[in-house]
């Protein structure tokens, strides 16, 4: 059994050893790193359906030295959170999700071009995937320039506070950034006009503090913010690479049927993690109490007992939106269109306004993280 858990920086093909752990140990033990390691389809729904497993919890007693507040933020995420506080804290992220006012997305890719494109050359992923869709959250909830100009610049460093494990220099990046983010991020959202109605609405139904309520909304549109930043610009960057090999795309409806088939097929999150909360069987395996679980859901999407030659990219395949990357359950996604309809807004609108584009590095590198596949750069040229 080759590696279950690896760096996407040090693999070229993780979907082979996805396809031969879905032949060979669709639910897998791994003795090494003491992890049960799940890839089929079925078992991967059935454990993010499950009330015997739940989110892990990272930074134990605040092991990583989080300043105050850092850990504020990250105590308070619905992405990261259980129970109670899972489901208070989601119906907060989904209020705010609500309140998306409409962005022009195609002014903000025209400006973000103009600022970086030298000699019609221009890195994607810097340029337009780390950018645009934190860009969009923030102009769609009105953000002034200056502080627009502060996150983006920060989000990248201040993003690592959902890795489990940090190094000490991750660390202090995120402690130096987390007071001023928290704060300007407070001071904007409190002037607009849905946030009151939304502090009552969650005060009289779980009956919590309005500091509290301004703490989780706070804490959790920067974690829009850097899901955004991480998954966003992924799935931005691995669309693009298959827009790029599929050349006979004809228009946006298709565009967006590509969009939809590359997050099958590549997409930017490849597991995410549970760990037991008692005894319980997977098919024949037996799951103790506190066994730590990978959910490895891109390789659910390569089950062939769900999508039929699942190594064929096909834009018409009819089931292709039943994929998992986006999970499913509880903890499910709540940008799923959002974040498709934003990579097919940004394709479109390359292919529109430029007639050809070609990949300068056909060698693409990859994040060195485990749970996301994340190119670094993609420089194209770009002709009308
Ligand atoms: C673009 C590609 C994206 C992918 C592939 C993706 C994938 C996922 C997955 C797999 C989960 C579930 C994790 C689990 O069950 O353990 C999740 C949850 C979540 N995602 Fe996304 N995401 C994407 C974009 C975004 C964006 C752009 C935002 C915010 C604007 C976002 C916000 C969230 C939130 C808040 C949750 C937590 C929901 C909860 O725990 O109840 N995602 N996402």
């Amino acid at each position: 059994m080759s590696s279950t858990l690896f760096l996407q920086s040090e693999i070229a093909d993780p979907y082979s050893i996805y396809k031969s752990a879905l032949d060979k140990n669709p639910v897998y033990w791994d003795e090494i790193n003491k992890i049960w390691v799940i890839y089929s389809y079925k078992y991967c729904v059935e454990i993010l359906k499950s009330s015997c497993a739940e989110i892990p919890l990272i930074n134990p007693e605040n092991e990583q030295k989080l300043n105050e507040s850092a850990l504020e933020i990250l105590n308070n995420l619905t992405r990261l959170s259980n129970g109670i506080q899972h489901e208070i804290s989601k119906e907060i992220a989904m209020m705010l999700f609500s309140n998306l006012q409409i962005t022009d997305h195609k002014r903000l890719l025209q400006e973000l071009f103009q600022n970086d494109l030298v000699e019609n050359k221009i890195d994607w992923v810097n340029s337009i995937g780390k950018k645009l869709p934190v860009l969009v959250l923030l102009k769609s909830f009105v953000f002034e320039e200056d502080d627009c100009d502060f996150i983006i610049e920060k989000i990248e460093s201040f993003s690592k506070i959902m890795l489990p494990k940090k190094t000490e220099e991750q660390v202090e990046l995120i402690n130096k950034t987390s007071e001023k983010l928290f704060s300007i991020v407070e001071k904007h959202l409190s002037s607009l006009p849905f946030y009151k109605s939304l502090t009552i609405k969650i005060s009289n139904k779980y009956n919590l503090s309005t500091d509290k309520i301004i703490s989780i909304t706070v804490s959790n549109f920067i974690g829009l913010c850097i899901q955004s930043f991480d998954a966003g610009r992924g799935l931005l960057s691995n669309s693009l690479l298959q827009l790029i090999q599929n050349k006979n795309i004809l228009d946006k409806t298709e565009i967006e049927k590509l969009v939809l088939e590359t997050v099958r097929f590549d997409p930017p999150i490849h597991n995410t993690r549970r760990i037991a909360t008692q005894d319980f069987y997977i098919g024949e395996s037996p799951i103790k109490k506190n066994d730590p679980i990978l959910i490895v859901l891109a390789a659910a999407n390569y089950d062939p007992e769900k999508f039929k030659n699942p190594s064929a990219f096909d834009i018409l395949r009819s089931n292709n939106n039943e994929n998992l990357t986006f999970g499913t359950g509880g903890h499910m996604c709540l940008a799923k269109y959002f974040s498709i309809h934003l990579a097919t807004e940004a394709l479109w609108f390359l292919f529109n306004e430029y007639k050809t584009i070609t990949l300068l590095e056909n060698n693409i590198q990859y994040e060195p993280m485990t749970n996301a596949r994340l190119p670094k750069k993609i420089w194209i040229s770009i002709h009308n």
